[in-house]
């Protein structure tokens, strides 16, 4: 059973899920309390690098779905 985990979501979000740490773009550790976060893949998010929800409202779509 692996440590992490992370999902693609149809027309959504990264679910990461386990023990992991989030970085930014400048390698400073976001400190987060939650087992599962949502990473924005559609780069519409107002709180990248977290989805906040708008890919419903921009209607992303997942052309590529992981295999
Ligand atoms: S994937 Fe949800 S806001 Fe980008």
């Amino acid at each position: 059973m692996p440590d992490t985990t992370i999902e693609t979501l149809p027309k959504g979000p990264y679910k990461v899920s386990g023990v992991f740490e989030v970085k930014d773009k400048d390698g400073e550790t976001i400190t987060t309390e939650k087992k599962t976060v949502f990473l924005c893949r559609c780069g519409a998010s107002k709180d990248k690098p977290f989805c906040d929800g708008t890919h419903k409202s921009v209607e992303f779509d997942t052309a590529v779905e992981a295999a």
